[in-house]
């Protein structure tokens, strides 16, 4: 690694923030913080997605919850007579959700699997992606996945998945910069630098953000991650490629966001 080098579009890093084990630590606290909207919505904006899911999907269903996180929404959608199964690929949030799952009795189902490269079952009438997850794939992921989707859907089965729309522009600005930290903080337990770069990529609609992370007489760690925004006319034509057709879509679910944007459309596709 370089870490002089330019962000690339579409680059991909070796580590992960959704994997590494003292990250995803901090992560799965970010997701049960109810209050905030990093990593895992607020709960009231939680709850207000759940109404609007059920509205699109008959109760009994049988649900895959992708990138399910430690379950939130797996979790009140069990309680509300769903059969769920939820797939992740951070241990730390898979393990968080089953343990709450047995204590809460619930019969879900849930994986640590990378969906695009895992067997993530078959036969189900809907699969749930929340929180812009889809939107952080490339797009030869994103092809993946729609993919694997359409496969292991239903004849009548139902995608439900939320991305942002161009206002995700108004709160972000391009950036190069660098920090010194002590240390215990979400990146790393011991003091580090912090360098990172923000970059908009304005003809394919993406933003991408590499983190790198030097200690002292470690290799430095680097990771990406990308945010795609899209318009309803760019999302229809992405679903139209990969053999779904567009049902409705719903802006107004989303109307505070206190970590990334609140400019958001949720999506209802068929194969
Ligand atoms: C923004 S979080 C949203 C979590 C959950 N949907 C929620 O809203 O509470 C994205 C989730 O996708 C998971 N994820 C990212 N890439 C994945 C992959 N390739 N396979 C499985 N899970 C993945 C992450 O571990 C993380 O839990």
């Amino acid at each position: 690694m370089n870490i002089n080098n330019e962000l690339k579009l579409y680059q991909r890093s070796k580590d992960s923030i959704w994997t590494d084990g003292y990250i995803s630590k901090n992560m799965l606290a970010a997701h049960l913080d109810l209050d905030n909207d990093a990593a895992s919505r607020n709960i009231n904006t939680i709850n207000k997605t759940i109404k609007w899911i059920e509205t699109k999907i008959p109760k009994n269903s049988k649900v895959l919850d992708l990138g399910c996180g430690p379950g939130l929404y797996s979790s009140l959608l069990s309680k509300n007579g769903y059969s769920i199964t939820g797939v992740d690929i951070s241990k730390c949030s898979i393990s968080y959700a089953q343990n709450k799952a047995i204590e809460e009795g619930l019969p879900i189902s849930y994986f640590c699997k990378d969906y695009l490269k895992e067997d993530i079952g078959t036969g189900y009438d809907a699969v749930i992606c929340i929180y812009c997850d889809f939107g952080a794939l490339i797009p030869t992921e994103q092809e993946i996945l729609l993919d694997k989707i359409y496969n292991i859907l239903n004849d009548d089965g139902v995608f439900i998945f939320d991305v942002f729309k161009p206002g995700l522009c108004d709160n972000k600005k391009e950036n190069r910069d660098w920090r010194y930290s002590t240390g215990e903080d979400f990146w790393s337990s011991v003091p580090h630098l912090l360098l990172e770069e923000v970059k908009h990529f304005v003809e394919q609609n993406i933003w991408g953000t590499k983190t790198v992370i030097i200690e002292k007489d470690k290799k430095p760690r680097e990771y990406i991650t990308w945010d795609n925004y899209y318009t309803i006319s760019k999302i229809e034509k992405l679903l139209n490629k990969n053999k779904f057709k567009l049902v409705s879509t719903n802006n107004n679910l989303i109307t505070e966001n206190t970590f990334a944007s609140k400019d958001v459309m949720f999506v209802e596709a068929k194969k």
